[in-house]
């Protein structure tokens, strides 16, 4: 069944359609796998049974509070669509494991598949080959490369790696020392919140006197924290790529007697994370990087109901700040913005 599934995948291939700059998972793409699954309920004479949608997610890891909210605020959209059921795998930081886990589902075949990847490359080919075999895909928050995915949500790390570049410039006046705390290099939001970052340092005396991948992770970026505290008496700011790396180089700060000496600045702003952590004057700043969650069911159910949606999502950021953080935070369209923040200009 399953090589015949392949083979009918290969075949109808080319009804895959991708308008430019939109895709649709163009009925029937894999005819057997888009026609919703029949429920096995009771076959007497009541009205037609209702029909459910599989969706596979997989999710790269459960051990950061994002990533639970990420699969939380899934679950919740998906609960009020009956048509749909949503099936969760957790890879717990483990490429290969995601790997698996992704051509499990396409074998399966599920109706559609949503993937937060791990990173980019090595998760790259088992996406394509799921889209290739005419199964929907939609990549979520981490890019992956090439364009053989069906639909990519995701907020617009650049804007906000420069917008955080931005913010610490006007604060500390254009000059200072500062710490640098990358999410996964191998990772789209790490390299592009480096890029942005460093773009929006531009045309300053600001000195990144030491960076380090900390891998996401608040344990790691603690210790990299403790490494930089050794070898600089003095330093201005951190720019952390997530709140955990943030709130884990203030951990260290704070160990060492000199959390007061910088500034702590981060990304994610979840309300009970990095809003919380602002709220309580730990971190200075941080960026809103929203799940996509909802709008990953949304566009799910567009693309199982065989409508055009554009290739690329972008959901929108915010700034939040001690000013602002009790009122929601201030909306961010471009890097100026956060700049403004400060000045009030
Ligand atoms: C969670 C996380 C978030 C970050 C996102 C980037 O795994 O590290 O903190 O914003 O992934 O993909």
């Amino acid at each position: 069944m399953k090589r015949l599934t392949a083979l009918l995948g290969l075949t109808t291939l080319a009804c895959f359609t991708l308008a430019a700059g939109c895709s649709k998972a163009e009925a029937p793409a894999r005819p057997e796998a888009l026609a919703p699954t029949p429920d096995t309920g009771p076959s007497d004479a009541s009205p037609p049974a209702a029909k459910k949608w599989t969706i596979g997610m997989s999710q790269c890891n459960l051990g950061e509070p994002w990533r639970v909210q990420m699969n939380a605020d899934i679950a919740q959209a998906a609960a009020t669509h009956p048509k749909i059921e949503v099936v969760f795998k957790d890879a717990q930081n483990d490429t290969l494991k995601q790997r698996s886990h992704i051509e499990e589902f396409a074998s399966q075949p599920v109706d559609l598949l949503i993937v937060s990847p791990k990173e980019a490359a090595p998760l790259t080919p088992p996406i394509a080959a799921a889209y290739k075999a005419g199964i929907p895909v939609i990549v979520l928050d981490r890019a992956v490369l090439g364009e053989d995915y069906t639909v990519f949500i995701g907020a617009d790390n650049k804007l906000i790696g420069e917008a955080a570049g931005r913010w610490l410039a006007a604060k500390l006046g254009g000059q200072g020392k500062i710490v640098e705390l990358k999410g996964l290099m191998t990772s789209i939001p790490g390299q592009d919140r480096n890029s942005g970052f460093r773009k929006g340092l531009e045309g300053t005396q600001i000195e990144v006197l030491f960076e380090a991948d900390m891998q996401w992770l608040e344990p790691n970026a603690r210790k990299e924290m403790e490494s930089a505290l050794a070898r600089f008496d003095h330093i201005d700011a951190v720019y952390g790529h997530n709140d955990p790396g943030a709130h884990g180089a203030w951990l260290a700060a704070k160990a060492a007697g000199r959390e007061k000496e910088m500034l702590f600045v981060g990304i994610d702003a979840l309300p009970h994370e990095g809003q919380a952590y602002v709220d309580q004057g730990i971190l200075s700043a941080t960026f809103l990087y929203p799940t996509g969650g909802v709008e990953a069911i949304d566009t799910a159910l567009k693309l199982l109901a065989g409508e055009t949606v554009s290739k690329k999502i972008v959901v929108p950021t915010k700034i939040f700040t001690p000013e602002n953080v009790k009122t929601g935070g201030a909306p961010l369209n471009e890097p100026q913005d956060a700049a403004r923040a400060v000045t009030g200009t």
